[in-house]
């Protein structure tokens, strides 16, 4: 089936001239090791690890990043160590599963505010005790579209608050050469800290937290996802080198968003689909047999996207989320939409 499921976004885990550059990047390290030999704090620690966070903060426009092995480790490390007991977080209705499991293991106050709503958050931010953190990704994962970043950085000013922003869905996407949405709209000193994650846009795997270079040195010494786990092996790292070097090489953002724009220009009006400038589609088919059967019926005409259906998305809001990659021609995209605009 032609992919309009996986989150491979600008096709880099399938691409040839990137699998060539990591094929001859690897010649220059003969004496790499398969495994990472241990924890970063032990000895799985290398400067090669070292030099690609320092470029990866610099890309970002941040003071330092510090790899972990997963967007899921990531926030699993960031929100189970930072706010403390006393402290509050403020986290969106509609956030990640990995960062609803770090403030679990926190002893911080939790407060969830409606999806994007700020008269909402300004309520529960009112509240508030101790330190306070909002949690927002920039694009969400269910449903493409993206938290109103500048609005909510107004809001945690006036009560000074800390905005931590998940970019996994919005890096390759959105900014000059895909930096992110925080960089595009010139927040990245407004923020106190960013997760991005190299499985999605990237093509490879594992995730960064950028910030500050103290908050880089208080996570060595206390995120646990960080300290008690095996670090990734060299080759993964090396992806991930290799990965950036390609994104920075031409402008893949053109080509995603001419392939977003067709699909939303190709899709009938009457079909009812979430605004969204993502990669991310939606299309909302109310009822988990419906969704479902839709999105049987779209994988029989060739194409695989995916029903979401209660309880990972609201009873009544089931839907088939459609990713768009620079893998996908414009025909196919076309082809899509008329099946879909037939079927929905
Ligand atoms: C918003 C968001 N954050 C974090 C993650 C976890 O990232 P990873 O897949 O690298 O563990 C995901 C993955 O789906 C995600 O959508």
């Amino acid at each position: 089936m032609v992919d309009f499921c996986s989150n491979d976004y600008l096709g880099f885990s399938r691409s040839d001239e990137l699998k060539i550059l990591f094929q001859t990047e690897l010649k220059n390290y003969p004496e790499y090791h398969l495994g990472s030999g241990g924890s970063r704090l032990l000895a799985g620690n290398h400067s090669f690890t070292e030099n690609l966070e320092h470029q990866i903060a610099i890309f970002h426009d941040s003071e330092s990043a510090l790899i972990y092995n997963s967007g899921f480790d990531a926030n699993i490390g960031l929100f189970s160590s930072l706010p403390q007991r006393g402290d509050t977080i403020i986290s969106d209705e509609f956030i990640h599963a990995s960062i609803i499991d770090g403030i679990r293991l926190s002893h911080a106050n939790r407060f969830v505010f409606r999806h994007n709503d700020l008269i909402n958050l300004e309520q529960k931010l009112k509240l508030a005790k101790g330190k306070i953190f909002i949690v927002v990704e920039s694009v969400y994962s269910m449903d493409g579209d993206e938290a109103p970043l500048q609005e909510i950085i107004s809001l945690a000013d006036k009560y000074n608050a800390a905005v931590i922003v998940d970019e996994a869905h919005a890096v390759g996407i959105f900014g000059a050469s895909g930096k992110g949405l925080v960089y595009d709209l010139g927040l990245s000193n407004k923020v106190f800290a960013r997760i991005i994650t190299f499985g999605k846009a990237l093509g490879t795997h594992g995730a960064a937290i950028l910030g500050s270079s103290q908050l880089k040195a208080y996570l060595i010494n206390f995120s646990r996802s960080l300290i008690y786990t095996t670090a990734a092996p060299f080759l993964n790292h090396l992806a991930i080198k290799c990965a950036y070097t390609y994104l920075k090489s031409k402008d893949h953002q053109s080509e995603i968003r001419e392939r977003i724009d067709s699909f939303t220009k190709n899709i009938s009006l009457d079909v009812k689909l979430l605004k969204s400038r993502s990669a991310i589609q939606i299309i909302v088919i109310p009822g988990n047999e419906k969704a479902r059967e839709a999105a049987q019926r779209i994988q029989k005409g060739g194409f695989d996207s995916r029903a979401i259906l209660s309880p990972s998305v609201a009873k009544g809001s089931e839907r088939l989320r459609i990713c768009l990659h620079n893998h996908n021609s414009i025909d196919e995209i076309k082809n899509l939409c008329e099946l879909l605009n037939r079927i929905v």
